[in-house]
């Protein structure tokens, strides 16, 4: 995963497990080797081979870089090529899911428009829960493929996919459903836009002063998002209300038990199992069993009863 200084100079990381031989993919790849600087690896005229594919696996390259200009070109190479590919393995088209994500929403949040955020968000929100629910996809298979490292574009995709298997497990059946509740997901962090970038990677716990712009997200996203007719209540609730807790002890303002809405609560159980399974630059990350009991410690006060005993049965799988 690139460093912010990588990604400044306009470089983003794009997983190899996505790369296939003799696709085009129609930009140029870029690597970098260990204490030199970034090169041009590939050109966009020369389809990769299996030995290069081979080559990058020996030597324990897991990511290659493209220009940050081509985003659109690689998330419509994995649209249309990997994501809807029926030959390719589901673990890959999981891979393909999480990095179109990623590079889809770091190229919106980097243009600083929500808009465009929020219309890639109901696009990928399908895409997520049609791979999820079709294909009866397990924690276990899902947890070892997303990223652990807490950057919130990573946040956002980790936490869609979550809300998308536990509200099927929870008997959401239909996949418009599914959709919705996974593309509120991808939203419900997006008023973090405004807290600056030092505050979110800071390599120490926020200041209290810190926390209050920190705690102003949820607002911020909801003010934003609530202009557009296209979200749903439930959507703008998972942006507004996925820090409250049932016993009014959350934020931003207090709501208790019923008044926060069901796809608040989901997001809520899910929102902090992958912030505490991530690592932060503080601290390692926890362990998803003890992230488990620290969540039933607080079912019934804060989390919802029944929404985490139905995600504690999907985690204690993870092994
Ligand atoms: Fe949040
Ligand atoms: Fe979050």
């Amino acid at each position: 995963m690139a460093g912010p200084s990588l990604q400044s100079q306009g470089y983003l990381p794009v997983a190899t497990a996505t790369l296939f031989p003799a696709t085009e993919i129609r930009c140029d790849l870029y690597l970098q080797r260990v204490g030199q600087a970034i090169e041009l690896y590939r050109s966009h005229q020369y389809p990769l081979e299996v030995a290069d594919l081979e080559r990058l696996k020996q030597h324990g390259i897991d990511h290659v870089y493209i220009r940050t200009g081509d985003a659109d070109i690689y998330r419509q190479y994995l649209c249309q090529q990997v994501l809807h590919e029926e030959s390719v393995p589901t673990e890959v088209r999981i891979t393909a899911l999480r990095e179109v994500t990623r590079v889809a929403f770091q190229d919106a949040m980097d243009a600083n428009d929500p808009y465009q955020a929020a219309d890639l968000a109901s696009d990928l929100g399908r895409e997520i829960a049609s791979l999820i629910a079709d294909q009866a996809v397990a924690l276990q298979e899902v947890f070892h493929i997303l990223e652990h490292d807490y950057y919130t574009f990573t946040h956002v995709c980790n936490v869609s996919t979550y809300c998308v298997m536990l509200a099927r497990d929870l008997g959401y059946s239909q996949e418009h459903e599914l959709a919705s509740v996974a593309t509120g997901a991808l939203l419900h962090d997006i008023g973090k836009r405004h807290v600056p970038a030092e505050i979110l990677n800071k390599p120490a716990k926020p200041t209290a002063e810190e926390w209050a712009i920190i705690r102003k997200h949820p607002v911020s996203g909801y003010q934003e998002l609530s202009k557009r007719s296209d979200l749903s209540w439930g959507q703008l609730m998972m942006v507004y209300q996925h820090h409250e807790r049932l016993d009014g002890s959350g934020y931003p303002s207090g709501a208790t038990g019923d008044d926060i809405h069901p796809w608040a609560k989901v997001c809520a159980v899910v929102d902090v199992f992958d912030a505490l399974t991530c690592s932060r630059p503080y601290r390692q990350p926890v362990p998803s069993g003890e992230v488990c009991d620290y969540l039933q410690q607080h079912t019934g006060t804060w989390f919802d009863r029944e929404v985490v005993a139905c995600w504690a049965q999907q985690v204690r799988n993870i092994g």
